[in-house]
């Protein structure tokens, strides 16, 4: 798919996902939150679910995570423009709660559909909960910062989840430690 059929397939689920009711999160949500980014993008960087700025706006990671977002991606001397970003479930989950494994299953064609269009080289997972979506078993204390192959040839970077580093700023090295690996992996995959 060249880039302009890749940015309509991709609006055409932005669509269906701003139509969906197939389960109970989309009868509190503000806006839906379909990801943003470039359909061309290398990496995929894949959150948990809206929160409460991202409700309102309906973009992903627009709160007080995405800044520390921008901050690691600027750190590697990147912008949103070079990335694609969403989450596993599209609608904000109430107060902030953890998805619902039916809430998942309900949106989880979505995010196939997104990664099978924009093609990445690499799926960064943010946050323990994305990460076993994806690789199930793996414990995030361990696994963050080491790439994994899957057997399909999917390469995976699993990271902590940015929020983390608000809670705990002594963890913002670890972060960006992390984060620097992403060119380092990309490189290496060619
Ligand atoms: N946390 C997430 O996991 N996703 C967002 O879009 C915002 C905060």
């Amino acid at each position: 798919m060249n880039f302009e059929e890749k940015q309509t397939a991709l609006s055409e689920i932005a669509k269906k996902i701003e139509l969906c009711r197939n389960c109970k999160l989309c009868e509190q949500r503000t806006k839906t939150v379909p990801g943003s980014g470039s359909p061309d993008a290398e990496v995929f960087f894949i959150g948990e679910g809206p929160g409460k700025s991202e409700d309102l706006q309906g973009l992903p990671f627009v709160g007080a995570a995405g800044k520390f977002l921008d901050q690691m991606l600027e750190s590697i001397n990147w912008s949103r423009e070079n990335i694609f970003i969403g989450n596993v479930v599209k609608c904000r989950p109430p107060g902030n709660r953890d998805p619902e494994p039916d809430e998942v299953e309900k949106c989880w064609d979505f995010l196939q559909r997104q990664i099978e269009i924009i093609a990445p080289k690499l799926i960064v997972t943010l946050g323990r909960h994305s990460m076993n979506r994806f690789l199930p078993g793996l414990k995030i204390s361990t696994a963050h910062g080491q790439p994994k192959r899957r057997k399909d040839g999917q390469v995976f970077l699993p990271l902590y989840h940015p929020a983390a580093a608000l809670y705990s700023p002594s963890s913002r090295e670890i972060h960006l430690r992390d984060f620097a690996k992403i060119p380092v992996i990309l490189k290496k995959i060619g």
